[in-house]
C-alpha cells in the first residue's frame, strides 16, 4: 500500500479540475483523474504522466452509483487510503433558466450532478478518507451561490439561473452539515469558487486561466491541521454564504 499523497480529483479531464490535478500532482502527489469518458480520461493521465505528474485515470461518473462504488474499490485496490478529495465535476444544465419558464428536469439532472454527485462520491470515498492522517474535501462551488451577494448591492453573480446557481447554493448548505457531522474528526471540508475561469462550462467567456481557476482548491486541498472547515473561499478570502 502507497505512502504517498493520494487525492482524487472529480471532472479532471479538463477545464479547473485538470489544472487542479497539475497543480496537486507537483506536489509530489499521486492523482486520480476522475473522469467519465475512457478518452478523454486517458488523455488527461497522458498529459499529466507526460508533464511528471503520477497520475492514474478512475472511471467515474459522479451521478452513477456503481461507478462510484467502483472508483473507491479502484482507490482501496491502489493505496489503500484517500487524502485528498476534490469534488470538482459539475454541469451548468444549459438554459433557459428563468425561474417562470426552467424546464424542471433540468434542474433535476443539475442537482444530480452538482449536489447528490458530490454526497455520493464523498460517502463512498469517507472511508478511504478516514484512513488518512489529514484528510482535505474540497467542493467546488462558486460565488453565484452566495445568497448575500445575489441579493446585495451591485450584484455581479451572473444571469438568473433557478438550476445551477442554486445548486451552489444548496451545494454550500450541504458542506456545511459535512463540516458539523466530521467535526470530532480530522476531516476538513471546505467550499471553493475559482472566480469566472474561461472553461468549456461558459464557452470559454470566463476572464480566469483555469490555473487561476485552480488556486483555491489548492490551497483547501493543502490546508494545515489547524485550518478552517465548513467554509467558503476564493481567492481573496471567505465568501458570504
Ligand atoms: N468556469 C467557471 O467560471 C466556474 C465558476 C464557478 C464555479 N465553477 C465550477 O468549477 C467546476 C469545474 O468547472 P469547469 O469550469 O472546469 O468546467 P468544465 O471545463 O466544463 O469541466 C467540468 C468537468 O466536470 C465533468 N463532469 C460533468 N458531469 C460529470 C459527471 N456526471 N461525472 C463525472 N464528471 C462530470 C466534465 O466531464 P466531461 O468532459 O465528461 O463533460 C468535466 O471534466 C464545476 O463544479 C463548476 O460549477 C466554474
Amino acid at each position: 500500500m502507497s505512502e504517498r499523497t493520494i487525492a482524487l480529483i472529480t471532472g479532471a479531464n479538463k477545464g479547473i479540475g485538470y489544472e487542479i490535478a497539475t497543480g496537486l500532482g507537483a506536489l509530489g502527489w499521486s492523482i486520480g483523474v476522475g473522469a467519465r469518458d475512457e478518452q478523454r480520461r486517458e488523455a488527461a493521465v497522458a498529459k499529466l504522466r507526460a508533464n511528471g505528474v503520477d497520475a492514474f485515470g478512475v472511471p467515474l461518473d459522479v451521478t452513477d452509483d456503481a461507478s462510484v462504488t467502483a472508483a473507491a474499490t479502484l482507490i482501496n485496490d491502489r493505496a489503500g487510503h484517500l487524502d485528498v478529495l476534490v469534488n470538482n465535476a459539475g454541469i451548468t444544465g444549459g438554459g433557459p433558466q428563468e425561474p417562470t419558464r426552467v424546464d424542471p428536469a433540468i434542474i433535476r439532472t443539475v442537482v444530480e450532478t452538482n449536489v447528490i454527485g458530490v454526497i455520493r462520491v464523498t460517502n463512498a470515498m469517507l472511508p478511504l478518507l478516514r484512513r488518512s492522517a489529514a484528510p482535505r474535501i474540497v467542493n467546488m462551488s462558486s460565488a453565484v451561490g452566495s445568497l448575500t451577494r445575489q441579493t446585495g448591492p451591485g450584484d455581479t453573480t451572473g444571469p438568473i439561473s433557478a438550476a445551477y446557481a442554486p445548486s451552489k447554493t444548496f451545494l454550500n448548505a450541504v458542506t456545511v452539515q459535512y463540516a458539523k457531522e466530521l467535526r470530532d474528526t480530522n476531516i476538513l471540508i471546505n467550499a471553493a469558487c475559482p472566480g469566472y475561469t474561461a472553461t468549456d462550462l461558459n464557452g470559454f467567456r470566463g476572464t480566469r486561466t483555469p490555473e487561476q481557476g485552480a488556486a483555491t482548491a489548492i490551497r483547501l486541498a493543502t490546508l494545515p491541521d489547524n485550518g478552517p472547515t465548513g467554509a467558503f473561499f476564493e481567492d481573496d478570502g471567505t465568501i458570504p454564504w
